[in-house]
């Protein structure tokens, strides 16, 4: 069967680094609680008139000389975000220009914090079904621009990034022996909507800004993401035991600690980078996974578990074998 292999990854930060002591500066907060409730040490910010495609682009360029892929093999780009560059064109569409690419085709995907999970089963599928050989899968995200600075329920959770993963059509025994995406699993239930949204868009006639109500989300993650970790496991008979990496989507290291514990994985196996990146949405899974790929951790035919749940609710999660 085709499977649908990482050959690359790429990563993209911001250069201005903001930490908890300026955040302090800027709202009623202080180190100690950030740290404390979140695990955020500091989080990046796009320069003034840097785009979510600036990141992009940055990110897509790292991953497909890391896959060694030349651009024109690239026959999707599909880019998880929600800080698009503009209302319309997608924002892949950018990259894609901006890469040189003149054929196959780019889109959006909107899952908010979920939407790297959703970007990765989408070109799986695309893969699987044998209409594309090589996509190219961002996330990437400026939530500073969203962001109402003067909440410090919300200011101090989120920063700016991307990142990417070059993933190509291979030959698979259809066995959890195969390296590629072995499954996926997503859902969302949007009756949860006003638990975290922004309150404006192009047909409310104003950009808004991120509100969250965030017990109610924190509440409903840890519960969501262990259940649809469960059935990634039922679906492939694999336990956490089988689990070489659990690379979660970095909101608050509470949320991961109790996730890990919740399904019995060791502290050591989980890549945490909430610390240095914050909340970046849609980019934090695919930072986290070009972080512990590069400094060695993860490696080939590694088993690796990726989750994430945001607004909406929108949840998923995933398994890839290295
Ligand atoms: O990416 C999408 C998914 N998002 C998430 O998963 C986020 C989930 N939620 C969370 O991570 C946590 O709920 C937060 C980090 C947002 C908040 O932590 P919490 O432990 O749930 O705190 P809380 O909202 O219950 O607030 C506790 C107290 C409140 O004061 P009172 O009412 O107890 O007097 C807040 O006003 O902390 C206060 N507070 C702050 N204090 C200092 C809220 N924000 C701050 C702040 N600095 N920045």
């Amino acid at each position: 069967m085709i499977r649908s292999i990482v050959r690359g990854t790429g990563a993209y930060l911001p250069e201005r680094i903001v930490t908890n002591a300026e955040m302090a500066t800027l709202v009623d907060t202080s180190d100690e609680w950030i740290v404390a409730r979140t695990g955020i040490t500091q989080r990046h910010i796009a320069a003034d008139g840097e785009m979510t495609s600036d990141l992009a682009i940055a990110a897509a360029k790292a991953a497909l000389a890391d896959a060694q892929v030349h651009a024109d093999d690239v026959d999707m780009i599909v880019m998880a975000t929600a800080t698009p560059d503009d209302t319309f064109p997608a924002t892949a569409t950018v990259v894609q220009a901006a890469l040189g690419i003149e054929r196959g085709f780019a889109f959006d995907m909107q899952a908010v914090c979920s939407g790297f999970v959703y970007a990765v089963a989408t070109a799986d599928n695309f893969i699987k079904a044998g209409q594309v050989k090589t996509a190219l899968v961002i996330g990437a995200e400026t939530f500073s621009r969203i962001l109402d600075w003067e909440d410090r329920t919300t200011a101090v959770l989120f920063g700016d990034g991307a990142g990417a993963l070059v993933l190509q059509a291979g030959e698979g025994e259809g066995t959890t022996d195969d390296r590629g995406v072995l499954t996926s699993h997503l859902h969302s239930d949007g009756r949860y909507r006003d638990k975290l949204y922004v309150d404006g868009g192009p047909s409310r006639g104003t950009v808004g800004h991120l509100r969250m109500e965030g017990r109610e989300v924190f509440r409903h993650a840890v519960v969501n993401i262990a259940d649809v970790i469960d059935e990634a496991l039922d679906a492939t008979g694999l336990s956490a035991a089988d689990i070489d990496w659990f690379v979660p989507h970095q909101a608050n290291r509470r949320i991961l600690d109790a996730t890990a514990k919740r399904i019995g994985l060791p502290p050591e196996k989980v890549v945490m980078t909430v610390g240095q990146h914050a909340n970046t949405s849609a980019a934090s899974v695919p930072l986290a996974l070009d972080v512990a790929r590069r400094d060695g951790r993860i490696k080939q035919n590694d088993m690796v578990l990726l989750e994430a749940m945001g607004g909406g609710f929108t949840w998923g999660s995933a398994l890839v074998r290295w």
